[in-house]
């Protein structure tokens, strides 16, 4: 009798056990929220605060987040996908119901109230790139539409180009003596903040006359557009836009290929262009209608939407999704977050080709953002 006891017993442990198995096949088992309590108060706290919300700027906060995403990053830390000394050695002493049991825990928790909130305004790079381009207004135009023959245009052109172009200045690349004293004393975040400005701004034509002949100059074009973009407006962050440049600068500029600049794709283009073969590209050029950068740049919220289409959608309630929160969190850990995908040193493909395109102004930008929305 006894033994049928115990053999019956053995017997539902095991269908219990088998069940068990199943059930996390088809959806995860529910952590266990007082044992991760407890565990959280034990190992978490000094890190992740009393109340899941990071204790020092970079600690992510993980009050409210998604448990299934907490459930995959304890997961992946220690599986050594996720790469951090010290989570990995704290995930390394947790069991898989430790981790089912803290994710419950800290997702269960009301949000943080985030401290970034008021001082959203004050970090923003694209204020700090206007109060800076005061500074350019005397010869670029307040909102960088110059008007003096042979002053190039800033408004509109692509940012990767615009930070690129002033670190020419400053290496001596590019000889002009006003443009390097200027700009000289700014690093390399004031850059992409007068970067991010000038290419938020729209770009009006200008009207210094060209002798060239537009016509004969389209056809030429041809060569120039696989790069420049169709009519002079380039798509490519790093590659300027020509179209309604001022005509006196843009002959300056296609020139200077041949002499001083130094660029291996234009000066192979240049190379074998006659002086007539220029002026006749520059009257083209200048013709056309300019079209401010593509607007990865324009506001940051128009940004964001692309980036809620995974990680803050209305109505997700789903806990299990795997798809961290953003909003809310800890500014500085999104801006190391996104600059570890950026540089290949967080692996998600996805979050790689994401954030990619965009600068450290940006990736700043929209972590400040981020980071002053209310996490819901
Ligand atoms: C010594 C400080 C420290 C302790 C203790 C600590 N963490 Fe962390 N935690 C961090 C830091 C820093 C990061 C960001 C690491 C990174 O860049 O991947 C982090 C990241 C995380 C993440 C990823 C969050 C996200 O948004 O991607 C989770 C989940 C997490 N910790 C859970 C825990 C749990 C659970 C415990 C306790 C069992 C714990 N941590 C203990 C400092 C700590
Ligand atoms: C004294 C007049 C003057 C001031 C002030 C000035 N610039 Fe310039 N800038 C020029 C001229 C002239 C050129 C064209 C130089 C050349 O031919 O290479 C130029 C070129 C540039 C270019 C290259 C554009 C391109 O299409 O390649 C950038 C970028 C630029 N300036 C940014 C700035 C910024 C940012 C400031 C303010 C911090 C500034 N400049 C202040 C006169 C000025
Ligand atoms: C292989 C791609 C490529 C092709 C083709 C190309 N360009 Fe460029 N061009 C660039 C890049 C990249 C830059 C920025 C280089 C730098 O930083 O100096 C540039 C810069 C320029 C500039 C300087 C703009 C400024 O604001 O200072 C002019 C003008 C220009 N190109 C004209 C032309 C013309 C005209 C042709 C066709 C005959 C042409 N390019 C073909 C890639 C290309
Ligand atoms: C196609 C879906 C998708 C889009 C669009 C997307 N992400 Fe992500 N993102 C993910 C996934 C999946 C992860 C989790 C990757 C991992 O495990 O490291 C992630 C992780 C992140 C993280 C890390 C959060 C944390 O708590 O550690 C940040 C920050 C982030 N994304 C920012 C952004 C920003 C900013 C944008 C818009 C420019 C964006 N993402 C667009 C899918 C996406």
């Amino acid at each position: 009798m006894k033994q049928a006891i115990f053999g019956m017993v053995v017997l539902s442990v095991a269908l219990l056990g088998c069940g068990e198995k199943k059930e996390a096949a088809v959806k995860p088992v529910k952590g266990d929220v007082a044992a991760g309590k407890l565990l959280a108060e034990k190992t978490c706290k000094t890190c992740h605060g009393e109340n899941g919300g990071g204790v020092a700027p970079a600690i992510p906060h993980l009050a409210a987040q998604r448990e299934g995403y907490l459930l995959a990053s304890l997961m992946e830390y220690k599986s050594g996908k996720r790469t951090h000394a010290g989570l990995r050695d704290i995930a390394a002493q947790m069991s898989d119901a430790d981790m089912r049991n803290v994710a419950a825990y800290f997702a269960g928790l009301p949000p943080v109230q985030s401290a970034a909130a008021t001082d959203v305004k004050h970090t923003s790079l694209y204020e700090k790139g206007k109060a800076f381009a005061a500074e350019c207004a005397s010869c670029h135009g307040e909102d960088g539409n110059a008007k003096t023959p042979g002053t190039p245009t800033l408004a509109g052109q692509q940012p990767h180009y615009l930070v690129t172009s002033i670190l020419e200045y400053h290496r001596d690349d590019r000889k002009m003596t006003s443009m390097k004293s200027v700009v000289r004393d700014s690093d390399r975040l004031d850059l992409e903040s007068l970067a991010l400005y000038f290419s938020a701004q729209t770009p009006v034509q200008r009207s210094t006359p060209t002798h060239g002949d537009a016509v004969a100059g389209e056809a030429l074009s041809a060569m120039c557009s696989g790069c420049h973009g169709a009519r002079g407006v380039s798509v490519d962050t790093a590659t300027p836009s020509l179209a309604g440049q001022d005509a006196q600068y843009l002959a300056k500029a296609t020139k200077a290929y041949r002499t001083t600049r130094q660029n291996w794709g234009m000066q192979r283009y240049v190379a074998n262009l006659s002086d007539k073969n220029i002026d006749d590209i520059v009257a083209f050029y200048a013709s056309q209608q300019p079209k401010p950068a593509d607007q990865i740049l324009g506001s940051v919220q128009e940004l964001a939407k692309k980036c809620d289409r995974c990680h803050d959608q209305e109505g997700d309630a789903s806990s299990t999704s795997a798809m961290p929160k953003l909003k809310g969190q800890d500014k500085d850990y999104l801006v190391m977050a996104l600059r570890a995908y950026h540089d290949g040193k967080r692996e998600s493909t996805t979050m790689h080709n994401m954030s990619f395109p965009y600068s450290n102004a940006i990736m700043d930008n929209l972590a400040s953002w981020y980071a002053s929305q209310p996490m819901k």
